[in-house]
């Protein structure tokens, strides 16, 4: 530990704390920020957004487990502790690092949509887009579930232990129950929907109303039936017979946005072995995951087109650094909605994308000292074909992000989501139902063009999701980090890791440093931090300024040159690092 504190030069209180992983403090919901949260371990850690989570995983590797068997565990938990992100309903994208082999993996759990769907899904009958929650909740949204069928893949090709076995920190969870913490009773307290109808209402809150109570012992034994059969059967239990005929039933009689999804779009769906992506930024191997996420495509260009400034020396409170950022940031947002969508049905152009000579004549466009007026997508051949659309960042922080190192140095970083908060609204079997479909564009046509992240049968909608995993000059595994988020996703995955690499800072700092994104024509400004007070500064280079809380929930690790294990979690969530 000693060596780890030499290593960063910092003297953080935080880490003269017992060699296991610190227990979390909770954020206050209703500001947003909490303490730093961080760990330090020896063997092997879990970093995730709720501590039941981290436990159910830490237990898996202490068992004998290994990262992906972890991650089973992990998720599994995370369905029951933080329905509002993710779960067993929703879809959400792995990234593997297999030491042994000295081979990455990408695993693609992202949801797909009903085979009829079709291009004018989400808009209404006089040709207008429909407003964005009246798309979200109901049963339109909703697109066949993915995660569960990742994982079995993920865990057939790589797993250790039984799958059964990675069903037993859930299955105690739902049968016993956990005490519901302050986040999720706010975020329930907040919510309009599920109190308007059943199964939701009953479970998610009292007789008279109200959001049940933080500390309310949740228990959920129609889950538990479900891992159950899960554990037993595998995830054909999920996606044929009673359950599936569930889920299916829920979405096309849901009283808002019947949806056309059938028994057989939920039997055929398949998780998919995709390849990676990599790139450099400084003396480091950067990779992370290729479309239907944009995320990994808008990391790499982002850190590409920051390579020439000299963050290290502006330091972590600079307001030419966080411009620099925000500027790269939103040059990759602009050739995201124009060039990526599911690579099943649209040729993204991800090399030309990701190559080194288009990321530094994109970088040219960047003046550390202004805004740039426009932030136009860059000149590929395949555009042509398309046109642009924005899509609006979710209101309610949803989708989770964990890393996990095992004893071996095998790692995970995985991103799983249900869209946004809560979903569709809809549950089935006691977990909540995706609306990842409104993460295509409503639009089918824009100015007169296709559009190429639109509507089509059984595509997958594009996501920003960005789990990445770093390597050293050495080829040695060293960060393992991603985050929730929606658009602002690579935003914060990027930035986060501009503070581990340049600025020095330990994990739970570097996952704690101010958030800066653009969404449209804003710049958001993170509540609370230095950026707050710079705000005047950020105007004064042209920005439109807001500044708000933000919704990040980055989990990340760092293994030190000696091996020693430094992991940070999300001071805005209820996270913890976890590990031995
Ligand atoms: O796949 C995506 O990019 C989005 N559905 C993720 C949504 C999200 O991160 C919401 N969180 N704050």
């Amino acid at each position: 530990m000693r060596h780890a504190l030499k290593y960063f030069g910092l003297v953080a209180a935080l880490y003269a704390l017992p060699a296991l992983g610190a227990e979390a403090i909770n954020p206050e919901a209703t500001t947003g920020r909490g303490a730093l949260i961080g760990g330090v371990t020896k063997s092997y850690m879990v970093a995730a957004a709720t501590s039941y989570a981290a436990d159910a995983g830490a237990s898996i590797i202490k068992a004998g487990g290994n990262a992906v068997d972890a991650a089973v565990a992990v998720e599994l938990v995370l369905s029951m502790t933080e329905p509002q992100s993710s779960g067993v309903g929703g879809g959400g994208f792995m990234l593997l690092w297999d030491r042994n082999a000295r081979q990455m993996k990408m695993y693609d759990g992202r949801e797909k949509a009903p085979a009829a769907a079709g291009e004018k899904r989400f808009l209404k009958p006089d040709g207008a887009v429909m407003g964005r929650i009246e798309a979200i909740v109901g049963g339109k949204s909703v697109g066949v579930p993915g995660v569960m069928r990742m994982l079995e893949l993920a865990h057939s090709k790589h797993g250790k232990l039984p799958w059964a076995r990675l069903f037993e920190p859930a299955i105690k969870i739902a049968e016993e129950g956990f005490p519901i913490g302050e986040r999720l009773s706010a975020l329930l307290a907040r919510d309009q929907y599920l109190p308007l109808w059943e199964p939701t209402k009953s479970f998610f809150y009292t007789a008279d109303g109200k959001a049940k109570a933080p500390g309310t012992l949740l228990k959920n034994p129609e889950f538990a039936v479900v891992l159950r059969r899960m554990a037993a059967e595998g995830t054909k239990a999920l996606y044929t017979g009673a359950i599936a005929a569930d889920v299916v039933h829920t979405v096309t009689t849901a009283s808002r946005n019947a949806s056309d999804m059938t028994v057989a779009d939920m039997a055929a769906y398949e998780a998919k072995e995709r390849e990676p992506i990599c790139g450099k930024y400084r003396d480091k191997k950067v990779c992370t995951i290729s479309p239907p996420s944009s995320g990994g495509i808008s990391v790499l260009q982002t850190l590409g087109m920051l390579e020439r400034f000299d963050l290290a020396s502006m330091g972590p409170e600079s307001v030419t650094a966080y411009n620099a950022i925000a500027e790269a940031g939103r040059l990759a947002l602009a050739d995201r909605a124009m060039y990526v969508a599911d690579p099943d049905f649209f040729p993204v152009p991800v090399q030309d994308l990701i190559a080194a000579h288009y990321i530094a004549q994109r970088s040219t466009l960047i003046d550390p000292k202004a805004r740039m007026k426009t932030a136009p997508a860059g000149e590929l051949t395949v555009k042509k074909a398309m046109t642009l659309f924005a899509a609006e960042s979710p209101e309610i922080p949803a989708t989770t992000h964990f890393s996990i190192v095992d004893k071996q140095g095998n790692a995970v970083a995985m991103t799983a989501t249900i869209e946004s908060g809560f979903g569709s609204k809809l549950m089935s079997n006691g977990f909540m139902l995706n609306n990842e479909l409104t993460d295509f564009s409503y639009d089918d046509v824009a100015q007169g063009r296709t559009v190429a992240n639109r509507v089509q049968g059984s595509k997958r909608p594009r996501s920003a999701m960005s789990p990445t995993l770093i390597f050293d000059k050495d080829g040695k595994l060293e960060i393992v980090i991603g985050s929730p988020g929606g658009p602002a996703i690579p935003a914060y995955v990027a930035k986060t890791i501009v503070a581990l690499v340049d600025w020095k800072l330990t994990p739970a700092e570097a996952v704690g440093t101010a958030n800066i994104v653009t969404s449209g024509d804003t710049l958001n400004l993170e509540e609370g931090t230095f950026l707050e007070k710079q705000a005047p500064a950020f105007k004064a280079l042209g920005h439109s300024v807001r500044v708000d809380q933000s919704g990040s929930g980055l989990h990340a690790i760092r293994i030190m040159p000696g091996g020693t294990l430094m992991g940070g979690a999300d001071p805005r969530r209820e996270g913890a690092v976890k590990g031995e």
